[in-house]
């Protein structure tokens, strides 16, 4: 019988032609718009599908397992798997996988420079101004900034892209300090960063703050209002990693107190639903989770969810099972 595998949303290409020419049947869900639960369990009721492809804005827990319980194996289109009901799936027998791409390290490591970069220079307040007309000559006190060189990176998190953004640091002129549950030689001896043992020391010390923490119970709300308020008061925040490992309405008082200088979020606590007060201040650049979206990154995420699967159908271990 040819493998059936049910994608739930298009992703690249490449991905699945690779399974394709293998002879499996890959059915692409046809409507671009995010399905709810309820539409992704009937579709998914239409076949005895062998694997699906979720992605992140997908919830992949008990409800879904039982709608196709021939599946026996379900990948995540991403690099976080925290939409995914991991113990559940194991309790099933049930295989998650992710799509942690190398050059997804790369492309949300640019992402959180081109951040921090317009934070300290102004780029999206200033590209208004010039929009709106406003723009009638050089100023000398026009839109004063601050620069980077010199300035405390501090990393909550140095996994993957945790390293990857010590490594463009680096090139910046950045002191870098990180946190994490363990110390990390690699990020040390590379990009010459110290470590400390806890958030609040990185907090206290950084005049930019870059999160790279999985989402878990242990981080949600690791920035919280009692936290913010350790930080310095010209310093910015960054987060591409999840939306709530910070509260945010939290961070939207302390950003209208001026407790710290500015936020760059490409992810949010409630997303795609903002917090109240979040998108009026102008001390705040907000992109729609888009930090790994480079050509590069997703074509190679969709080629290692193809990996995966065929990985699975060959009677091998998918290379990046979780679970
Ligand atoms: C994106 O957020 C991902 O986890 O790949």
């Amino acid at each position: 019988m040819t493998k059936t595998i049910f994608v739930t949303r298009q992703i690249p290409e490449i991905g699945i032609k690779m399974l394709r020419d293998k002879g499996y049947t890959v059915d692409v869900r046809d409507k671009d718009s995010m399905p709810t639960q309820k539409e992704l369990i009937k579709a998914l009721k239409k076949k005895p599908y062998d694997a699906v492809v979720s992605l992140l804005t997908d919830t992949v827990d008990a409800k879904l397992f039982e709608a196709v319980s021939s599946a026996k194996i379900f990948v995540n289109y991403a690099s976080g798997y925290d939409n995914v009901d991991t113990i559940e799936a194991t309790k099933r027998g049930i295989i998650i996988a992710n799509a942690p791409a190398i050059s997804t390290s790369e492309a949300v490591a640019e992402h959180t420079f081109a951040l921090m970069l317009s934070l300290a220079a102004r780029i999206v307040e200033a590209d208004e101004f010039v929009r709106r007309g406003k723009y009638k000559g050089w100023e000398p006190m026009n839109f004063i900034g601050t620069d980077i060189l010199g300035k405390t990176l501090g990393l909550i998190g140095a996994g993957r892209i945790g390293s990857q953004v010590a490594h463009y640091a680096r090139g910046f002129g950045l002191k870098v300090i990180y946190t994490d549950l363990k110390r990390n030689d690699q990020i040390e001896k590379e990009s010459g960063a110290t470590f400390y043992a806890t958030p609040e020391e990185i907090l206290r010390q950084a005049d930019i703050v870059s999160l790279h923490v999985p989402l878990m119970d242990s981080t949600k709300h690791l920035i919280n209002a009692e936290r913010l308020a350790m930080m310095k008061k010209n310093a910015f925040l960054v987060n591409t990693a999840r939306g709530p490992i910070i509260d945010e309405v939290a961070l939207v008082e302390a950003l209208k107190n001026k407790t710290i200088a500015g936020a760059g979020l490409d992810v949010f606590e409630f997303e795609p639903k903002l917090v109240k007060g979040l998108m009026k201040l102008e001390n705040v650049i907000l992109t729609p989770h888009i930090a790994s979206a480079s050509d590069t990154a997703r074509n190679e995420m969709s080629r290692l969810v193809a990996d995966n699967i065929i990985a699975f159908f060959e009677g091998k271990i998918p290379p990046n099972k979780v679970n």
